[in-house]
């Protein structure tokens, strides 16, 4: 029925659809919580600290960090080469785009580990997941055999940050740092946190009061090359 009542309750109606058909399909992950200017403070005292020559991004979402980090770090640190992984291909081809004539900037497209190791919920969010899987273990293994990971920025999905920082932490620099970004919104960080409690002989960590969500600083206590 058409009158301006009925295109009232209409409106908006088609965004909010949208989130729910894609979370029917399986594709669906939430950003959980926004990048905010104190998240961005502590990310670049800890480049500035580093002075790293390879940083990777799990979570490229619209690009905000990626864009905000990368420019800073080509300003900063022009050898260092920034890696952004990301399983929605919109948000890949878009930042693709952007940089495609930046030779330090690197896009990949899929799921950072597989489905088997990532649990609840993007364990079920990934059923019907066919893209490619093992982004960020065949980066490691590929690019990362004769040089270190400096930094990292685990800003993915709850359910895949363990599984990504686990991998991570094997490639990690002795002055390396993981970021893990979501903690005190109860997001991907809790996993994280948990496990830097459960082994904490092995790591130096403090979570940051950044904003809603909160970020992790992760420093490898003893480093076996
Ligand atoms: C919170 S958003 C990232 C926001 C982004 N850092 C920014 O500031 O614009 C999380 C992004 O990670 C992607 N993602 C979630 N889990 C992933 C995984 N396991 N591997 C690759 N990408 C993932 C989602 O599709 C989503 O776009």
């Amino acid at each position: 029925m058409a009158g301006s009542f009925y295109s009232f309750l209409k409106k908006g109606v088609k965004k909010r659809l949208k989130k729910y058909y894609r979370a029917l399909r399986g594709d669906h992950f939430d950003n959980a919580g926004a990048v905010t200017e104190l998240d961005y403070t502590v990310l670049k005292e800890g480049i500035d600290e580093v002075k790293p020559t390879s940083y990777i991004e799990i979570g490229t979402g619209k690009g905000v960090s990626a864009t905000h980090v990368f420019n800073y770090l080509q300003e900063h640190f022009p050898q260092c080469h920034f890696y952004t992984l990301e399983i929605f291909p919109q948000h890949y081809d878009a930042i693709r785009e952007k940089y495609k004539t930046a030779k330090n900037f690197h896009a990949l497209l899929g799921l950072s580990v597989t489905r088997d190791e990532t649990t609840s919920p993007a364990h079920d969010e990934l059923l019907n997941y066919k893209g490619p899987v093992n982004t960020l273990r065949k980066l490691l293994e590929e690019e990362f055999q004769g040089k270190k990971v400096d930094i990292a920025f685990i800003d993915s999905r709850k359910g895949s940050a363990l599984a990504e920082f686990k991998l991570i932490e094997k490639h990690l620099s002795p002055k390396g740092i993981i970021f893990c970004h979501d903690i005190l919104n109860r997001g991907k960080g809790v996993e994280v946190l948990i496990h830097l409690q459960q082994n904490k002989n092995r790591y130096d960590f403090d979570v940051l009061d950044t904003g809603p969500a909160g970020m992790i600083r992760i420093r490898l206590l003893s480093y076996s090359s």
